[in-house]
């Protein structure tokens, strides 16, 4: 498995993907495509600009979209990760969120994913990294402590109600930088 990038290429299994993933799951919120809201050329251009602040909607930190590309070439995940924290991010939604087709779940596809999503993000010079994970989301709770998770706490999602643990991650500093 690796991590693409999302660009204007759409990855085979991407519209799949897309419509597994529907209007969300888990706080992982679903994309105006499969209900036709956006057609997929756009969508893909909206992704391929997240990472440019000057391109931003107000309140969103910049963002890097990453489809997780199985062995066979198939886009089977997708990640999403921030560059920067802002109020709203520490509140809910972290650095990095993670999506996992339904029927390709339990293969290590998520730990690998985030494993690499967090080396992206020291390259960017965070040096620690928040996630969010609902209480009940056990298998999202699996992951993220296999990566290193440290949880400070918990606390209740202003948006749906549900309570939910912070986990930090610390991470490398970039190879050259002094500590
Ligand atoms: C969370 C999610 C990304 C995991 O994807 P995945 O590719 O199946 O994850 P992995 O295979 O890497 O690991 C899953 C872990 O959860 C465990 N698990 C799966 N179902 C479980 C359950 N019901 N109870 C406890 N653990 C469970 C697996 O055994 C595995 O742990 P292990 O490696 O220690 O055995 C996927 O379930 C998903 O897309 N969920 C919806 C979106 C979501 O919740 N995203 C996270 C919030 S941003």
């Amino acid at each position: 498995m690796k991590l693409e990038a999302a660009s204007g290429r759409a990855p085979p299994g991407l519209l799949e993907l897309l419509r597994d993933l529907g209007d969300g799951e888990n706080g992982f919120m679903g994309t105006p495509v499969p209900s036709g809201e956006m057609g997929l050329e756009e969508y893909l251009q909206r992704c391929v600009e997240g990472p440019d602040p000057a391109r931003l909607r107000p309140g969103l930190a910049p963002q890097t979209v990453f489809w997780m590309i199985d062995d066979d070439g198939v886009a089977v995940g997708m990640v999403r990760m921030r560059h920067s924290l802002n109020d709203r991010l520490r509140a809910h939604g972290g650095h990095i969120g993670f999506y996992v087709r339904r029927d390709r779940r339990g293969r290590g596809h998520a730990r690998a994913a985030l494993r690499m999503a967090l080396a992206e993000l020291a390259k960017r010079g965070e040096r620690k990294a928040l996630l969010t994970v609902a209480t009940d989301n056990a298998p999202s709770l699996r992951v993220v402590e296999a990566c290193g998770g440290r949880c400070d706490g918990e606390s209740v999602d202003p948006e749906s109600g549900r309570r939910l643990r912070r986990y930090w991650i610390d991470l490398p500093p970039p190879a050259g930088r002094p500590e």
